[in-house]
Formats: structure tokens, C-alpha cells, sequence
């Protein structure tokens, strides 16, 4: 076998083929870990391009195109694809100009199929449910694990399970899991509760878990950097910046990043950037005090995504921070939602989590960590339509708390051609 599964802390290892989430041993978080002597002698630059554009399964998929660092041993018959990742990196000189920065790219990962990155940690999910012949799968969300999740349970014909708080779920995201036939629950508790009672349900009814907790989902994340730093044509970028909630993506990005430079994809790390909100910081505050004192604590924010107050990954983002020189940032909801208009006013949109990047890039210019020569990549997690009533709200000046900086508003005309023309000559219609 070329993958095993290994405790972060005490490196106790565990074949593949069980059913396991956390070290039996210490409690420790697990990573697929692989042979990286065989990665060195089998992975190139010349082999990741060759793949792209191809038509054939599964390296057509922006994940599976990275097969060998992902699961190498896995059987391509067991894999679980839409296909997902392949999405756009658009270089962005209106908002490089607005954070203060040369150059800044945006990677769209509200582009994947169910409309948000998690469909990258999915597709590796569902295939290791595949290769332990489970039947059925469940996740605690936020709102886009679930959709994610029941996606592809039903495409690959078993049982989706998915755990919601009873309120601040983006309709987008509620819909989709209800359209694609999972069985849905509301339970009256917030995210960590919720998490907490599908990792105690899972053993006792055979059910898989596919929250971030999930090795496997996180090796698929990693793609991002991979396929981030392929579009650069393997140029590194100064800055990977990301928001983090449960922190599964920073702690693949780290996975993913230094397993690159190992094997001489790259040849230098970039640092890792991640943007928490400030009602919903418990990582930001644990890195105040330099790591020493992590406290979870009640999250609040109207980027509901990453309204977390005890990220399951907290540990492995800890490494990854520490293994590319990374910083933790904070925002606010204000700064959150001016950052989403300005990114949805380009036609690229984004729901509220996805703008922390922004928001964060900005406040990180203005504070002089990052310099403004300086390459940037943000990455926006969720597409804009995965949020609607947060949109409509800023737009429309209905949000407590926040002063819509950059407002869209709706007209109205009589259905003449004099009244529209006094509304399209009076409308403000340069681009923010
Ligand atoms: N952005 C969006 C749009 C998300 O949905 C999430 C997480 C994050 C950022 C944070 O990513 O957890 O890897 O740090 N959403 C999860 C969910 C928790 O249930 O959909 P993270």
C-alpha cells in the first residue's frame, strides 16, 4: 500500500481499509499519509500538465487529475466524481487596486458542482465510503458539507444523512439538500454540538462521517493548492489567503503545500493567510497568545458558513501556520459584506464567508504583513447564490449593525419607455 492513515501526534499508524477518524491511542487527529520516496520518482510538473483538458475519468476532474497525491492506490472503479475542481483563477485588477496590492487572484471554488469547495473533499469522501463498502453517510453543516454530502451520496446511490442548527441556514444551501433527498434533520443546537452528535451516532447506526474530521475529505481539498499553483504555471505565489471555520481547508492547504515542496513540485512555501470572522475567532484569539491558550467559544456572524466556535481542526491548522510562517486574521461583518459586494460587483460573487479573503487581504495590506508587491491568492469557498437573503439584505440597507458601503438598489419604472430611460440615465452604472 502506498497510504496509511497516521496520528498527527503520536504517529501510531492504521491501514486504510478501517473505519477510524481519530488515533485509537492519543485522540489525535489522523492524516492519509504516503510513501514519499515513490511520490518523488512518480510525480512531475510534465505529468499533472499532460492531464489537462483530458476528457477521460477520472483525471478530468480538477481533483482525481492529482490521483497520485491524492489516494494513489485507490481503484479508479470505486471513485466518486462529478467531475469536480477546474475552477477559475481570474487575476483581479480592480480589487488589486482596492486591497492594495499588485498582483491578486481569486480561485473560485463556489465554481464546483454543488456550488462550493467541499465538493473537493466530497468526491475523496464518498470513494473511501465506496472502498469500505459503507451505506450510508453523514456530516454536521453549516449548510455546504450538506449540500455537498448529499450530492454525491445520491450519484453514488447510498443513504446522505445531514445534521442542521434549526436557524441561520442559507436557503441555497437548505434547498439543495432537500432536493437531492437526503434525510435532513433540525436539531436545536449550533455547529460543534451538532458535530459532536454525528461522530457519537456514526458507530453505534454504521454510518460514515464526512465532516472534515474525515481524512479523506481533506486530501481532496489539498487539490486546491495544487491546481491553484498549475494555473500559475507552478510559479508560487507570496500568499494563499482563506477563511476558516471548521478548519479543514487551511489544514489541507498546509498537507497539501508542504507534500508539494517534498516532492519538488514547488520550490518554496508560501505563507498561509486565514481570515476567521471576528464574532467566530477562536483560532484568531489562540494565535494572540502565540497558540499557548485555545478556548472555544458561542460563535456569531452573518457569514453563517463559518459561525464555529470550536473548529474540530484546530490542531492541524496550528501546523499548517507553522509549517508556511502563516498568520490568523480577524474581520468584521461589516468589513465581510462591503468585501462580498466589491467581489460580486466584478461578476465573479461569492457568498458572505467566501469575502473574509478579501476583507482579510486588505486589512492584512493596511496592517503591513502583507506588502504590496507582493502576490496574493484569495480563495472564495461558496458561490453567490448560496446566500441570497444575505445579498438582497445589504443591498436593500436591512442589516442591523452594517452600513451598506457599496449598495445596489433595485428601480422601479412605469412601463413607458420615458420612465426607463430617466431610470437608466440617472442610475449610477459605473462598475464598483
Ligand atoms: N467558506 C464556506 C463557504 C464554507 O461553507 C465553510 C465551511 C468555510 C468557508 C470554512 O471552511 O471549515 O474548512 O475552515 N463550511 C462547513 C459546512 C463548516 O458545514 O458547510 P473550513
Amino acid at each position: 500500500m502506498l497510504s496509511v492513515l497516521e496520528c498527527m501526534n503520536c504517529h501510531h499508524q492504521y491501514p486504510v481499509d478501517q473505519v477510524i477518524y481519530t488515533c485509537s491511542t492519543c485522540g489525535g487527529l489522523l492524516d492519509l499519509k504516503h510513501d514519499m520516496d515513490w511520490l518523488r520518482k512518480t510525480v512531475t510538473r510534465e505529468l499533472f500538465d499532460s492531464r489537462l483538458g483530458t476528457l477521460d475519468f477520472p483525471y478530468n476532474s480538477g481533483v482525481w487529475r492529482y490521483k497520485e497525491m491524492i489516494y494513489p492506490d485507490v481503484d479508479p472503479a470505486l471513485i466518486v466524481s462529478r467531475p469536480e475542481g477546474n475552477t477559475n483563477l481570474y487575476p483581479s485588477p480592480r480589487l488589486s487596486k482596492w486591497v492594495g496590492v499588485e498582483k491578486l487572484y481569486l480561485k473560485h471554488e463556489g465554481e464546483n458542482p454543488t456550488g462550493s469547495f467541499k465538493d473537493r473533499g466530497m468526491t475523496g469522501g464518498l470513494t473511501q465510503a465506496q472502498v469500505l463498502g459503507m451505506k450510508k453517510v453523514a456530516c454536521a453543516s453549516t449548510g455546504n458539507t450538506s449540500a455537498s454530502l448529499a450530492a454525491y451520496a445520491a450519484w453514488s446511490g447510498i443513504q446522505g444523512i445531514v445534521l442542521f442548527q434549526n436557524k441561520q441556514i442559507a436557503l441555497g444551501k437548505l434547498s439543495q439538500a432537500v432536493a437531492y433527498g437526503a434525510t435532513c434533520i433540525r436539531i436545536a443546537a449550533d455547529f460543534d454540538r451538532n458535530l459532536e452528535l454525528v461522530r457519537e451516532i456514526s458507530e453505534k447506526l454504521g454510518i460514515y462521517v464526512l465532516n472534515s474530521v474525515n481524512p479523506f475529505r481533506l486530501e481532496g481539498q489539498k487539490s486546491i493548492m495544487i491546481e491553484t499553483i498549475q494555473q500559475l504555471r507552478w510559479q508560487v505565489p507570496d500568499w494563499i489567503v482563506v477563511p476558516g471555520g471548521n478548519l479543514g481547508n487551511s489544514s489541507a492547504f498546509g498537507k497539501g503545500l508542504r507534500e508539494m515542496y517534498e516532492i519538488g513540485l514547488i520550490d518554496r512555501l508560501p505563507s498561509l493567510a486565514i481570515i476567521q470572522a471576528e464574532g467566530a475567532n477562536p483560532l484568531y484569539r489562540a494565535y494572540q497568545n502565540g497558540f499557548t491558550d485555545y478556548q472555544p467559544m458561542e460563535a456569531d456572524t452573518i457569514a453563517t458558513a463559518i459561525k464555529i466556535g470550536n473548529p474540530v481542526n484546530y490542531p492541524k491548522a496550528v501546523r499548517a501556520l507553522q509549517w508556511t510562517e502563516g498568520v490568523v486574521e480577524q474581520v468584521t461583518d461589516q468589513q465581510i459584506m462591503d468585501a462580498k459586494a466589491l467581489i460580486d460587483a466584478q461578476g465573479i460573487g461569492c457568498e458572505p464567508a467566501s469575502a473574509c479573503s478579501l476583507a482579510g487581504v486588505k486589512k492584512l495590506v493596511e496592517n503591513g504583513v502583507i506588502k504590496p508587491h507582493e502576490t496574493v491568492v484569495g480563495i472564495l469557498t461558496g458561490h453567490v447564490l448560496k446566500d441570497p437573503d444575505a445579498t438582497i439584505a445589504y443591498h436593500e440597507g436591512l442589516l442591523d449593525d452594517i452600513e451598506s458601503a457599496f449598495p445596489n438598489r433595485v428601480f422601479a419604472a412605469k412601463p413607458t419607455v420615458e420612465s426607463l430611460a430617466e431610470v437608466i440615465n440617472d442610475a449610477n452604472l459605473t462598475p464598483a
